[in-house]
C-alpha cells in the first residue's frame, strides 16, 4: 500500500502528541514523515523531541523554520497544523492550492474572517480535510450518537470543572510585549480566544457529534477573572455559562470553569430524549423503559408498596466499561489513523468531519463570547457568521 507522506507543522505540546502517534503509525509502514516546521531552533531539536517521542526517527526528516520553504522543496501529501490558533498566515490556503490534504487542530482560527478563507480553498481544490476533534473518534461516544440517531434530543447539561492553565507545558517562545511570556498562552485571552474557544470548543463539538446537529443560536455568561488575579493567572475568565440552540430543537447548556489551584478535573455530562436519559458511569447507560407501554397514571398506592419499575427494567447498558480519556493518547492515534486511511485507500467516510464541516462549532464559541461581552444577548449563529452588525468580531 502507498505510504502517506507527510509533515508535521508547529512541534509543541500537541505537535508533539501528533508526533508520537504519527511515529506509531510510521512503525506501522502507514506513512512516512517528510518534514518537521517550527520558527524556533530549539523546538527541533532531536534530543528534545525524542524525550517526548522515544521512538521518533529523524532519519529522512527534514527540518524548517520557515513553511514556505517546507512546501516548495519538500513533496508532501498532507499536512499537521498545530500551531498556537492567533499565529496563522495563510499557510491552510497555500497548502490547499497545491492540493495537500489538511489536519487542523482546533480552534481552527480566532478570527472567522480568517477561517472563510481557508475552506474555500480547500472545498475549491478539493483536498481532504479534518479538524482535530479526537473525541468524535471515541467508542462510547460513537455509541451515544448511535443511540440517539433515531430520537429526539431535548436537552444536554454538560459541566466541565477544570482549572486555570498552568505554567510550563507550552512550548511556543513568545516575545516581549507580544504576549505573556512567563505564563501559558492557553491563559490569556489574546492568544486563546478564552478557554471557551480553547477548550470549550471540544465539548461544543461533541454535542454536535452526538446529536448529528448544527448549533443555531448561543447565549452565554461569563464571570470575569477578578483584575487582582489577573497578574499571575492570566486574564481569561473563572466560569463560562453557556445555552445552546440546537438546529433540531433540543438546548444544551455548558457550564466550563478555571478556578485556580484546583488541580483537579470533573465533567459530568447527562443527555435527555423526549423519553430517556443518558448517563455515564462506570458503564455508559441509558435510563428509561424505551417504550409508550406504560401506565402515566401509576398512583400513590404503588409508590408505596414499591410497586414501580424495577431497576433493571430501566436501566440498559450501551457500553461496558471502563471508559478511556476520551481525549488522551488513543483517540489522538485514531483520529489521524482514519484521515490517512481515508486518503490512502481513498474512504472519506473514515473523516468523521472536515475543515467546513467544523467552522459550526468554532463559530459558536466564538459567538459566545459576544454574546457574553454584550450581557448575553442572544445570537444566532449564520447572522454571526454573515451579518454586518457583528463584522468587527470576525475580523483580525
Ligand atoms: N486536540 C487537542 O486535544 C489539543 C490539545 C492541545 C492543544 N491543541 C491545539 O493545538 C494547537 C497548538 O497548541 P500546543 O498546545 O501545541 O501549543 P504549544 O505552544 O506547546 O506549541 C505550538 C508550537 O507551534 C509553533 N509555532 C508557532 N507559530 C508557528 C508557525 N507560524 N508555524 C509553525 N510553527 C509555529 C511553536 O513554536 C510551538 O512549538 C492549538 O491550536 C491548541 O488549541 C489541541
Amino acid at each position: 500500500m502507498k505510504k502517506l507522506k507527510i509533515a508535521l507543522v508547529g512541534v509543541g505540546q500537541r505537535g508533539l502528541q501528533h508526533l508520537q502517534a504519527l511515529s506509531d503509525l510510521k512503525d506501522e509502514e502507514l506513512i512516512s514523515i517528510q518534514a518537521l516546521v517550527d520558527p524556533f531552533k530549539e523546538n527541533l531539536d532531536n534530543e528534545k523531541i525524542k524525550s517526548y517521542v522515544p521512538n521518533y526517527d529523524e532519519k529522512g526528516v527534514k527540518y524548517f523554520n520557515k513553511f514556505n520553504e517546507m512546501v516548495d522543496s519538500v513533496n508532501v501529501d498532507a499536512i499537521w497544523f498545530v500551531i498556537p490558533p492567533n499565529q496563522h498566515k495563510n499557510e491552510i490556503i497555500y497548502a490547499a492550492e497545491k492540493g495537500i490534504a489538511i489536519f487542523a487542530e482546533k480552534p481552527q482560527s480566532l478570527f472567522l474572517d480568517e477561517v472563510f478563507p481557508m475552506a474555500e480553498a480547500i472545498e475549491k481544490n478539493n483536498v481532504p480535510s479534518i479538524c482535530g476533534f479526537q473525541m468524535e473518534y471515541d467508542t462510547w461516544y460513537s455509541k451515544v450518537r448511535s443511540y440517539l440517531s433515531d430520537k429526539e434530543v431535548s436537552s444536554i447539561m454538560m459541566i466541565n470543572c477544570g482549572a486555570v492553565e498552568t505554567h510550563g507545558v507550552k512550548h511556543t517562545i513568545i516575545n516581549k510585549n507580544d504576549g505573556p511570556q512567563d505564563r501559558i498562552w492557553t491563559a490569556d485571552r489574546k492568544w486563546s480566544g478564552t478557554s471557551m474557544v480553547e477548550a470549550g470548543i471540544h465539548q461544543t463539538d461533541l454535542m454536535r457529534y452526538w446529536t448529528k446537529d448544527e448549533i443555531e443560536w448561543v447565549s452565554a455568561n461569563y464571570v470575569e477573572r477578578p483584575l487582582h488575579l489577573q497578574e499571575k493567572e492570566g486574564d481569561n475568565p473563572i466560569a463560562y455559562h453557556v445555552s445552546y440552540g440546537l438546529k433540531k430543537g433540543g438546548i444544551a447548556n455548558l457550564t466550563l470553569t478555571k478556578p485556580a489551584g484546583v488541580f483537579f478535573m470533573e465533567r459530568y455530562d447527562y443527555i435527555l430524549t423526549t423519553k430517556s436519559m443518558i448517563k455515564f458511569e462506570k458503564d455508559l447507560k441509558v435510563y428509561g423503559l424505551g417504550n409508550d407501554d406504560y401506565d402515566i397514571n401509576l398512583g400513590r398506592e404503588h409508590f408505596k408498596n414499591n410497586n414501580i419499575y424495577k431497576k433493571e427494567e430501566i436501566e440498559n447498558i450501551i457500553a461496558k466499561g471502563p471508559h478511556n480519556d476520551p481525549m488522551g493518547k488513543e483517540n489522538t492515534k485514531k483520529i489521524s489513523e482514519n484521515f490517512i486511511k481515508s486518503i490512502v485507500e481513498d474512504k472519506p467516510e473514515l473523516r468523521n468531519n472536515s475543515f467546513e464541516s467544523s467552522i459550526n462549532s468554532l463559530s459558536a464559541v466564538l459567538a459566545a463570547n459576544v454574546s457574553a461581552s454584550l450581557g448575553g444577548e442572544k445570537i444566532n449563529i449564520k447572522e454571526f457568521e454573515r451579518s454586518t452588525k457583528y463584522s468587527k468580531f470576525r475580523k483580525k
